[in-house]
């Protein structure tokens, strides 16, 4: 199971030490086997990374450039940079960098450019109400898939996490019929056109330590991008156990 905490635009040089109990309890045999990836804003990814050095929790950034090389591009930051210092995982393609201009052709070129820096890739896909209210969403699911993953071969760095746009941040999630049916149709499609052996899903979407009851049932989910929740260790151990136990 993954547990990936996406800070967005909050904190500041303060806030990892949040990340101090979710260390202990990362060391818990009883946790053992799941992996916690924290995603926090660029300014803090070599402090956490620094924090983090004892631990099996590895860190992530929130997006990427296009490009891999260096270039000039002001306020921009690539898979090298994020590379080098120190993080193993980079999200591409949130609903929230979409709307400020990801188109999936540009979300291929930052998963590419990060393949070629070996980082891995957690890849957000998901439908607008409008979408879902049209029954729109496997159409739109494929599409952001099969646009956003063309030509590229190497499925084995690449974590899909699945979250509907309309359930981000906003307290509502999908009901567990449907979800569980939109995470089985991603598997398919990914193992049927990019031949993934075993397709690791996660869902994201306003998940807190309530809701999780209901949402670990989905057996076909495998694992959690949070949003709002990671933000307090707290909220995010509450979900951790609750998941696990
Ligand atoms: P949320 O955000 O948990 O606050 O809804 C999830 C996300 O945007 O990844």
């Amino acid at each position: 199971m993954y547990f990936i905490a996406n800070w967005k635009m909050y904190g500041n040089l303060s806030s990892i030490n949040t990340v101090k109990n979710v260390i202990k309890l990362s060391k818990n045999s009883l946790f053992k086997k799941i992996k916690i990836i924290y995603c926090p804003p660029y300014t803090l990814l070599r402090p956490l990374v620094k924090k983090l050095r004892n631990s099996k929790i590895q860190v992530g950034a929130q997006d990427c450039h296009t490009n891999n090389e260096f270039g000039a591009f002001t306020g921009s930051v690539n898979s090298k940079m994020i590379k080098s210092v120190g993080c193993k995982y980079v999200i591409i393609g949130h609903s929230e960098n979409r709307l400020r201009g990801d188109t999936n052709n540009k979300i291929n070129l930052k998963i590419k450019s990060s393949l070629k820096e070996n980082l891995n890739i957690i890849f957000c896909i998901g439908e607008k109400l409008k979408e879902k209210k049209n029954k729109k969403t496997n159409l739109v699911l494929n599409s952001q898939i099969i646009n956003g993953l063309k030509k590229i071969k190497n499925s084995k760095n690449i974590i899909v996490a699945y979250e509907p746009v309309w359930s981000i941040g906003t307290g509502v999630i999908p009901n567990s019929k449907d979800l569980d049916q939109n995470i089985k149709n991603i598997k398919k499609t990914l193992k049927k056109k990019f031949k993934f052996k075993n397709p690791k899903v996660l869902y994201g979407g306003s998940v807190n330590s309530k809701n999780i009851i209901e949402l670990r049932k989905i057996r076909s989910i495998d694992g959690f991008l949070i949003g709002g929740s990671s933000q307090k260790s707290k909220n995010f151990i509450d979900i951790i156990k609750k998941t696990i136990n």
